[in-house]
Parts: C-alpha cells; structure tokens; sequence
C-alpha cells in the first residue's frame, strides 16, 4: 500500500530536475499525477519539448498512472488548464507543488525589463495562476495541501537574483497568506527552498557539494510534505538540500519603545541590543 493511494497531484515544471523526482516517488507512493512542464530553456525561451511526456511514459512503465499538460503556468487561462487536466484525467486533485522555474541572473544593474518580467512571471505569477483554481476547488471539496517552492538564496538575497529573489519573496508571502485563508478548508500551505544539483544550479554549486546533491534525495521529504505524516502542519517553510533539512523563518528581535513617550535617534542607538537581534551563522551550503 502506497502513503498516497487514492490521491492525485498536480506538479508544475516536472518535465526534469527536482519535479520530476517529485513525480517519480508521488506516482511510486500511489498518486496520480499530472506533469506539467513547458520544456524550455533553463532562462524559459523556447518550450515545446516533450519533458512532460517522456515522464509520464516513465511513470506508466513503473505501473504508475500520469498525464502530460505542457502549459505555459505564467499565463492565468493556460495555468488553469492544470485543473482542467486533472478533473479530467482522474477527477479530483489533492496535492499542487508549483515548482515550475527559470533563472536569468545578472547583476542588478544589467537585469533589464524583459529579463524581471519573464522570471517574475513563471514564479510568482505562475503560482499564482496555477494555485487560484486549484485552491477554489480544494475550498469547495474537503481541503488539500499545496506546496509553493521559493529558494534560500531568493529570500536571503544573493548576488545577481535580484528578479528571482523578489518573485522568491513574493512566493513566500503568497504562501503564509494562503495558509491562513486556506486553514478553515483543511488546505495546507508550504513554502519549500529546495537546493540541488540540477539544470538551474550545475554551474552555481560548489563542485564538491553539486557531486552529492542529486535532486532525487530532496524527494522524500516532499513526499513527507504532502502526506498524513504531516497532517497536522501548515505555514512553515522548510529547506531541503543534499544534506540537510530545516525550518526557515522570520525572527523579531526582544522590542524597544519608552514608556508613553515618542523614542528619539538616541533612545534607538541606546537600546540597539533590544531592538535588533544578535548576529547568528547565515544559511549558507554546508
Ligand atoms: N535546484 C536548486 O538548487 C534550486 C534552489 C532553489 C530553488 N529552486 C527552485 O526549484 C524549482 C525547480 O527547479 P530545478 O532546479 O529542478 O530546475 P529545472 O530547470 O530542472 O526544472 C524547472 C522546470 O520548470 C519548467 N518550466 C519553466 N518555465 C515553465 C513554465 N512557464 N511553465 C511550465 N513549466 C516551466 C522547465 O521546463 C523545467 O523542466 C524552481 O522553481 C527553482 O527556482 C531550485
């Protein structure tokens, strides 16, 4: 018996690299599933590449049962078509990851209008075209849970991300908001940064870490994310690497304010230790 039997997921990008791990052990665990992937380049140009199929046909010569859907999730109506795809195809849908991503890095300076549009689009407006049908009718059928993928890098900040790092926050904020609506319909909401070696990330990572991160070691606590063992879980974000997994989250500092009075610039420079939090190690690869 498999810890998915009976369900069915929707997984956006799964054509390659970390969705299609994603794929292979939710189909394995008894879910079907619809693979979506757009099957661009790595910066998203292109597309029509039959990624989507060829896991699908993976899936199926396992036993599995999957569909391919190569829509584009940047755009709402053809985002939409993933719920269609599943009503479709096994008429119900219990489990969204959005894991669909590009990459154009440069330095801030260089990222012109059209390199920000286009990673904003996938990520953030791509999760959120896809995740508006979706989560309307988990509301409306006894709940689900929904994993929004974000980046360590994106919401810490790295050199050269500045589109990725914001579309990355913008996940992350999307996902603590629906998390909340989605509480009272039994939706769970995840935010996931994942780190491993892939298309994305083979010329970024350090090699001796890149050897090891092999994107099938993330799968396991995806598949943790979306079952009953974490049932009782919703709102968090969690990291996941070759190596480690770990909750992400935001930290407020002790707190400072005089009494009923207005702080002046010198109450702020004489309470810095209540206001601001002591230097911890960054996250970083390890
Ligand atoms: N690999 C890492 O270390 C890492 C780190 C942080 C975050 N992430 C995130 O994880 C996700 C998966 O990335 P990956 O590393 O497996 O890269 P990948 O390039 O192997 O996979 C991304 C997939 O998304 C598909 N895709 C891109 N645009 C699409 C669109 N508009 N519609 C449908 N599909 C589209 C691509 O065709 C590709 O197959 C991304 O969101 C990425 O930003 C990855």
């Amino acid at each position: 018996m498999g810890m998915l039997d009976g369900k069915v997921a929707i997984i956006t990008g799964a054509g390659g690299g970390l969705g299609r791990e994603y794929a292979l052990l939710l189909a394995k665990e008894g879910a079907k599933i619809v693979v979506n992937d757009y099957g661009g380049s790595p910066d998203g140009r292109g597309g029509g590449s039959p990624a989507a199929q060829k896991v699908v046909d993976e899936i199926r010569a396992a036993g599995g049962q999957a569909v391919a859907n190569g829509a584009d999730v940047g755009d709402v109506a053809s985002g939409a078509s993933l719920l269609d795809a599943a009503l479709d195809a096994f008429g119900r849908v219990d489990i969204l990851i959005n894991n669909a991503g590009i990459l154009r890095d440069k330095s801030f300076v260089k990222t012109d209008e059209e390199d920000w549009d286009a990673v904003v689009r996938v990520h953030l407006k791509g999760t959120y075209a896809v995740t508006k049908p979706v989560f309307a009718w988990m509301k409306d059928n006894g709940g689900g849970v929904i994993i929004n993928t974000s980046s360590a890098s994106g919401l810490i900040g790295n050199f050269g991300q500045s589109n990725y790092a914001a579309a990355k926050a913008g996940v992350w904020g999307l996902s603590n908001v629906l998390a909340i609506e989605g509480a009272r319909f039994g939706i769970r909401v995840w935010t996931l940064a994942p780190t491993a070696t892939t298309r994305l990330t083979e010329n970024l990572l350090p090699p001796e870490l890149a050897a090891k991160w092999r994107p099938h070691r993330l799968a396991p606590a995806v598949l943790y994310m979306v079952s009953d063992a974490a049932a009782h879980l919703t709102g968090k974000t969690l990291s996941v690497s070759g190596s480690k997994i770990q909750e992400l989250r935001l930290v407020a500092g002790p707190g400072y304010w005089p009494g009923d009075e207005t702080p002046t610039v010198q109450d702020i420079v004489d309470n810095y230790d209540k206001i601001f939090l002591p230097e911890t190690a960054p996250i970083g690869f390890e």
